[in-house]
């Protein structure tokens, strides 16, 4: 597909529908000054569609989507939102904070999942775009208030989507709180970059072997384990579907990947979580990110009934590279802590960062 590629990156904005409520919605597409294109929508800041070039020049769309806001409405598989109050599952839908006893709703079996019914993904964000010679973005914020799906305190909440000159999506999340609560904030975004078929044949390289294992119910057990030489070893390079159907324990739980990698890392520090690259268009991704590790996800429970932008959807559709602490971590003193009290203020950054390879 041609595009008109302009030197100053720009922001275009356009009608995507109107919410049950009456809200407007818009789209925020940036465009760099090497015609990728980043497409944000203020329901749930969600990040619609991604274009990215291939060793040819051809520009493709690389994330899971919908066209429309009406599937945005439901989203069962949460395609390109931005996920909080608390991303991935709080054990048994309860916490203690500050000596009391939190109940959330318990949408995934008996676990609480990305923050409710209407976790940040359903919110209508207000947002207002940046843009300056080598990148153009758009701020969304969002109030969350006091009692907001069960959790405590009004949290302001702002997440960033900057599109850089040298290809890179980077999105920056700050939340402030009036009475400590727990924050776990991240990017839900599905990859193909092949744009059809499935991704188990995109080579995945993840720097760290350490893994947090789950139990039956998909909950960290406590344990950080080390899984060099096993299913779950992408330390050298390799096809995500090589070994996803391996007799492996975790696996069998998970219905394939699902599971939280884990960095011996300095807290905030900015660092490679995964490497693909898909060998036919050449396309390469790098996500980074400051969080302590990341949930894996190879899109095991994606409907067949899914479908947009022209494409049928279904298992390993996409795969997921979610920043974020460890699950559960409310309930597990043993991993970093996710509270934030009224003094502190949350931050977390991560990167799309693309090219090519011939
Ligand atoms: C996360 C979870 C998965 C699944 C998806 C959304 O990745 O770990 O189990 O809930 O989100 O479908």
């Amino acid at each position: 597909m041609s595009q008109t590629i302009s030197m100053q990156p720009t922001v275009k904005i356009s009608p995507f529908g109107t919410t049950p409520n009456g809200d407007a919605i818009s789209s925020y597409t940036l465009t760099n000054n090497q015609g990728t294109q980043a497409v944000i929508i203020n329901f749930g800041a969600i990040l619609q569609s991604l274009k990215t070039q291939d060793k040819n020049g051809n520009f493709a769309d690389i994330v899971l989507g919908f066209d429309d806001l009406e599937s945005y409405l439901t989203n069962p598989a949460y395609f390109g939102a931005t996920i909080g109050r608390f991303g991935n599952r709080i054990g048994n839908g309860q916490c203690t904070i500050d000596g009391q006893t939190y109940t959330f709703l318990q949408n995934n079996g008996s676990n609480h999942l990305h923050g409710g019914a209407e976790g940040f993904d359903k919110k209508v964000w207000q947002a207002e775009t940046v843009s300056d010679e080598n990148s153009a973005g758009v701020i969304l914020t969002l109030v969350s208030p006091d009692g907001d799906q069960g959790y405590p305190g009004n949290l302001t909440v702002k997440c960033e989507y900057h599109l850089t000159n040298d290809n890179q999506l980077q999105i920056k999340f700050t939340a402030n709180t009036d009475k400590t609560t727990v924050v776990n904030l991240t990017n839900h975004s599905y990859f193909n970059l092949k744009q059809q078929g499935t991704m188990l044949d995109h080579l995945l390289e993840i720097p760290t072997a350490k893994l947090t294992p789950v139990d039956e119910n998909m909950l960290p057990t406590g344990e950080i384990r080390d899984v060099a030489g096993t299913a779950f070893d992408f330390t050298t390079a390799k096809p995500i579907g090589q070994d996803i159907d391996a007799k492996d324990e975790q696996l069998k739980i998970g219905g394939g990947y699902d599971h939280n990698y884990y960095f011996d890392k300095a807290d905030g520090e900015l660092s490679l979580a995964a490497k693909t690259i898909e060998p036919a268009s050449g396309r390469v991704l790098e996500i980074y990110t400051t969080e302590p590790g990341f949930q894996l996800y190879t899109g095991n429970f994606i409907g067949d009934d899914l479908s947009g932008k022209g494409r049928q959807y279904g298992k390993h559709a996409g795969f997921c590279v979610e920043p974020q602490h460890v699950p559960d971590a409310p309930n597990k003193p043993m991993f970093k802590s996710t509270l934030l009290t009224p003094e502190q203020t949350y931050t977390s950054e991560m990167r799309y960062v693309f090219s090519v390879v011939k």
